[in-house]
């Protein structure tokens, strides 16, 4: 609501990805709503939320997408008897719908949905946990999927979240750095429990992609 009569110079589309459990839904309910709980679900299938922003005196829609860590729950979502495998709005996403009997998928479908979760992305967002070393050392396979899919000139940021876990860190800030540095990425430790720069960290990548 609100933004009926706002005009918007730019639509930007932000992709999070990273091992499941890591706080990517929960990092993206702390960025859109200000909200964050404890006993998250994991994602099923792929949602996806706005937030209008001003920047440099323009209107910028951020469209965050975000889907499941696991595999084998990337895919799908049980409306009924049918599996929508996106949410719409308005125009502002694509939604692919799976007209199937059985729970499974075509490793054709597969492809095309992984692509299509890309299309479009201008920033990305690639989450581990910095509690969980096994998340931060996946991160160099989320990219490979991320840039056989994107756009070459997307923005990647590299975040390390649960920052408020100190005590139980697995990933040293310099390690995490490095990666960044090779790869090329915007990197940011965060905390979507505590709020601990969450909102400077979709800022940055917004910002960087305008
Ligand atoms: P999938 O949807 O399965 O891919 O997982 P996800 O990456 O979306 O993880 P989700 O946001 O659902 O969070 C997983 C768990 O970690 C939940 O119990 C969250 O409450 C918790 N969590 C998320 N962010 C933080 C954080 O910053 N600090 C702490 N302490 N816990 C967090
Ligand atoms: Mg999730």
């Amino acid at each position: 609501g609100g933004d009926f009569n706002q005009k918007i110079d730019y639509v930007f589309k932000v992709v999070l990805i990273g091992d499941s459990a890591v706080g990517k839904s929960q990092l993206l309910a702390r960025f859109s709503r200000n909200q964050f709980s404890l006993d998250s679900k994991a994602t099923i299938g792929v949602e996806f939320q706005t937030k209008t922003l001003v920047i440099d005196n323009k209107t910028v829609k951020a469209q965050i997408w975000d889907t499941a860590g696991q595999e084998s729950k990337r895919l799908f979502r049980v409306e009924g008897n049918a599996i929508a495998i996106a949410v719409e709005l308005l125009g502002q996403a694509t939604v692919w719908y799976a007209e199937t009997d059985r729970f499974i998928c075509s490793p054709i479908r597969y492809r095309a949905v992984t692509s299509a979760y890309y299309r479009g992305a201008v920033g990305a967002m690639l989450v581990y946990d910095m509690t969980k070393r096994q998340s931060f050392d996946n991160m160099a396979r989320w990219l490979e999927e991320l840039r056989g899919h994107a756009d070459k000139n997307i923005v990647v940021m590299l975040i390390g979240n649960k920052c408020d876990l100190g005590s139980l860190r697995a990933v040293p800030t310099e390690d995490a750095q490095e990666f960044a540095q090779r790869e090329n990425l915007f990197f940011m430790e965060t905390s979507a429990l505590e709020s601990t720069n969450v909102e400077t960290a979709f800022l940055t990548i917004l910002t960087e992609i305008y």
